[in-house]
């Protein structure tokens, strides 16, 4: 097993090709989701300590009975939960190809012609964004890792030995900024979270007004964290305006545009992104609006010398001799981890397979579903919309005729329940949101297979779950105190 015979490996390659045309021949056709225990897949897997191996058909046997069917199908054309990405073939055998070199990308001489595909591959997402050419950065295992990457980077550029630095994000802001901050040593508390608007955009009045607070208070504010597409409802802030905020009290400006910063690539949002491209830092996930599989995220720093105060380390084991600059680059001066995947070569592929032109009209037409499930909500008369739609987030609730004169209590506690049958109904998956204090449904369509008419499913799916849920809408409120 360790050493298959080119045979062995030609027969294990067919046996997967015919797994992966399987399932995703009708992967249409099933569930997203069902219903399943821990018990029932702990029971399914066979949980001795294994002295002896086994064959390659036996392993797969367990991935296709045991493994595909109690995990969420996340490439569903209707799996609107989260932030998730479909995945794509093409990514799966970059990352099958990857692993055969299995080159580990810490320094140049290491793994050249990988490092030098990850700095190319860099370099075109620093062009899609528009940085200026001096800038670059690193592919990270996700948007949480290049938020943590880039807040180190931000440091640097004040000196943190009072011990009262302090950060500014929207209250929309990722939970992952706060937990760099802890990480970090600054403190979940120096997280200071500014006021949105109507549309969940940061209030640039109350960013002022808290800088201003912070610094008579004899805080030492250094870095302000704008949202490209906020994961709750995917507002993009004001990025140009807060440029000159931060110029004007000299903070570094972070962009999270984990989740939306690659819908620049999309017509109909470019102008939504003025402004994104004078960031100090950017966090981006490839492995979300660039549909590949996890995981990949990256950071792109304007200034990435400053990144190199934050992480260049010397130790004798890593010491490179005799090396021109190109050479001697490595990836450790810029970025956490020593040791990295070659993680470039999806992301590679798939801009040089794919191209640009088919990325953003796929990115479009993510959008225009997003848009066409709002418009149907607003006609509607038992749903609406809880946030407007900026990208491809959408927040609404169900509030059927039976319900319309209940508390807020009441239709947030329906809604729910109503999430909690849709996702074990399984023909569509959705997940929540906490706005203004309401619950709300909440999807968010990154599938380049998704369509109209699978926007047009979901509401289909939502009145025929909600109208048979076990406690009624009338039964439910006849129980309510
Ligand atoms: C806006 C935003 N930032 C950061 C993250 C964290 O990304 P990751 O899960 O890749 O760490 C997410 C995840 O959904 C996100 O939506």
């Amino acid at each position: 097993m360790l050493d298959p015979s080119a045979d062995e490996i030609r027969d294990w390659s067919n046996s997967v090709i015919q797994l992966m045309t399987d399932y995703l021949g009708d992967l249409r056709d099933r569930p997203v989701y069902r219903r399943m225990s821990s018990r029932e897949i702990r029971d399914g897997l066979d949980a001795a300590l294994p002295a002896k191996g086994t064959d390659f058909d036996g392993l797969l046997k367990v991935f296709r009975e045991d493994i595909i069917p109690f995990s969420r199908q996340n490439a569903h054309p209707r799996m609107f939960g989260y932030v998730q990405s479909p995945g794509t073939p093409l990514a799966a055998f970059a990352d099958l190809l990857a692993s055969l070199l299995n080159a580990n990308l810490t320094v140049w001489r290491s793994a050249p012609a990988p490092v030098e595909l990850e700095r190319l591959t860099i370099d075109w997402i620093r062009q899609i964004l528009g940085f200026n050419a001096r800038a670059g950065g690193l592919f990270v295992s996700g948007g949480s890792m290049a938020n943590l990457a880039a807040i180190a980077a931000a440091r640097q550029t004040k000196d943190d030995s009072s011990g009262r630095l302090r950060i500014y994000a929207s209250r929309e802001t990722h939970f992952s900024v706060a937990k760099a901050a802890a990480l970090l040593g600054i403190g979940r508390n120096n997280v200071c979270h500014v006021a949105v608007d109507e549309r969940f955009k940061i209030r640039v009045d109350d960013l002022v007004a808290k800088i201003t607070a912070d610094l008579e208070e004899g805080y030492v504010p250094f870095c302000v964290v704008a949202n490209a597409g906020t994961v709750n409802t995917g507002a993009v802030d004001p990025l140009a305006e807060i440029r000159e905020i931060a110029d004007r009290f000299q903070l570094w400006m972070h962009v999270d545009g984990s989740y939306g910063a690659f819908a620049v690539l999309a017509e109909s949002a470019r102008k939504l992104f003025a402004g994104m491209e004078r960031a100090d830092s950017i966090a981006l996930d490839p492995h979300k609006w660039l549909y590949l599989p996890v995981d990949v995220g990256c950071v792109i720093y304007r200034e990435p010398e400053i990144a190199r105060s934050a992480y260049g380390h010397e130790a004798e084991y890593t010491r490179i001799i005799g090396e021109e600059a190109d050479e001697a680059f490595a990836f450790w001066d810029y970025g956490p981890e020593l040791s990295r995947r070659f993680r470039a070569l999806k992301v590679w592929m798939l801009l040089k397979g794919v191209g640009l032109d088919f990325l953003g009209e796929a990115i479009e037409s993510n959008l225009a579903c997003a848009r066409h499930f709002e418009s149907m909500v607003r006609v509607s008369d038992d749903f609406e919309m809880v946030a407007p739609v900026e990208l491809s987030i959408f927040c609404f609730r169900h509030v059927p005729v039976q319900l319309r004169n209940e508390s807020p209590q009441t239709i947030d506690a329906f809604n729910e329940r109503l999430l909690i049958a849709l996702q074990r109904d399984g023909s569509s998956y959705l997940s929540n949101a906490t706005l203004g204090g309401r619950f709300a449904l909440r999807g968010c369509v990154l599938n380049y297979r998704t369509t109209l008419r699978d926007m047009e499913i979901l509401l289909d799916d939502l009145r025929r779950v909600a109208r048979s849920l076990p406690t009624s809408a009338s039964a439910q409120i006849s129980r309510q105190p």
